[in-house]
């Protein structure tokens, strides 16, 4: 199968802020979007962007997965961002509109159609660094995907590193291109100097998240994650798994962790950590590297409860379990 997010759809929805409003939803040609060299995306990063995914169930119904929760964050990333606000439905509807017109392209589990509906300033000002984009384009891209890890669910290696940071603490929950372009040096460097496939980022020994999903700690009955504040993207999956997790009796602990604590815990035989996210969904962590050490989490395989959960969230997903949050909404 091709790289995860490199085959498109030939049409994506859009709708252009212009003039005050926001203009009807259209679809156009997917390969290009035409935009002046001088617009406010270009120069001072105002976009953001979502992902969510679309699944087929074995009755052919295809399914959006949380999509409210997506377009409630993608609206809150703009907010932030200061790009125009949109009507939640306006963009509910344009995801809806082209999923289900691409419905056949739908791959079946466990691929799915990645949904990402992206938002950037247009306005064509290289004077606007410190004031919004007037204009923007807010557009929905398709892309039938597989795993997003090359391994599919093979434990990964993760470096912790506690003097870099993933972006600025204040921007963290925000989706947007600029945080991610800030994590990629130091994740090549990690990959080149000791194999690593991500990086837990723990600023002053503080566990936040990856470079490209969040980070979970599981130690017998308990899941530890990080609670929210602005440091860190607050995931539509890490919910969806805490939700699961708190339905199968388990506790969930959402709190601080420090590097010492996870590396005392991941000592124990039965602990495991893992990573989710859409696109991840929730890959397990087979070793931590920190100071040039190396420490087995666990046993150093896909434990039990990652594998559990994972496959709890998969069913939902897929409609082989009850949807008994009403996460999923047929287009
Ligand atoms: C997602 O999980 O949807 C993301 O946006 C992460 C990205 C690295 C694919």
């Amino acid at each position: 199968m091709a790289a995860f997010g490199t085959v498109f759809m030939p049409e994506m929805a859009i709708t252009k802020f212009e003039n005050g409003e926001w203009t009807s939803t259209k679809n156009v040609p997917s390969d290009s979007i035409p935009m002046h060299p001088g617009a406010h995306v270009l120069h001072y990063s105002s976009t953001c962007f979502e992902g969510l995914k679309a699944f087929r169930h074995k009755d052919g119904g295809i399914y959006l997965f949380r999509m409210d929760q997506n377009v409630k964050r993608f609206q809150q990333s703009s907010e932030l961002l200061k790009l125009p606000a949109f009507d939640a439905k306006q963009v509910e509807e344009m995801i809806v509109n082209i999923v289900r017109q691409y419905a056949d392209e739908v791959p079946a589990p466990p691929g799915s159609m990645y949904v990402r509906p992206t938002h950037i300033g247009t306005e064509a000002s290289i004077g606007k660094a410190a004031a919004p984009s007037s204009s923007s384009l807010l557009y929905v891209l398709l892309s039938p995907v597989g795993d997003y890890f090359a391994g599919g669910a093979k434990p990964l290696r993760v470096l912790l590193d506690e003097t870099g940071m993933r972006c600025a603490p204040h921007m963290g929950m925000i989706k947007s291109g600029g945080n991610y372009a800030s994590a990629l040096g130091p994740i090549l460097s990690a990959k080149d100097d000791v194999q690593a496939d991500q990086i837990l980022f723990c600023p002053n020994g503080d566990v936040q998240e990856t470079g490209a999903a969040n980070f979970i700690l599981i130690d017998g009955n308990e899941v530890i994650t990080k609670g929210l504040d602005t440091s860190f993207l607050h995931g539509v999956t890490r919910d969806s798994i805490l939700t699961i997790a708190s339905d199968m009796g388990m506790t969930v602990s959402e709190r601080d962790i420090t590097v010492d604590e996870l590396l005392e815990r991941a000592a124990k035989p039965n602990v495991e950590a893992a990573l989710s996210g859409t696109a991840a969904v929730l890959t397990p962590v087979g070793t931590f590297i920190y100071n040039n050490k190396e420490y087995t989490v666990g046993s150093g395989e896909a434990g039990a409860t990652t594998t559990k959960l994972r496959h709890a969230l998969n069913d939902i997903q897929w409609g082989n379990a009850e949807d008994k949050h009403g996460w999923l909404v047929q287009v």
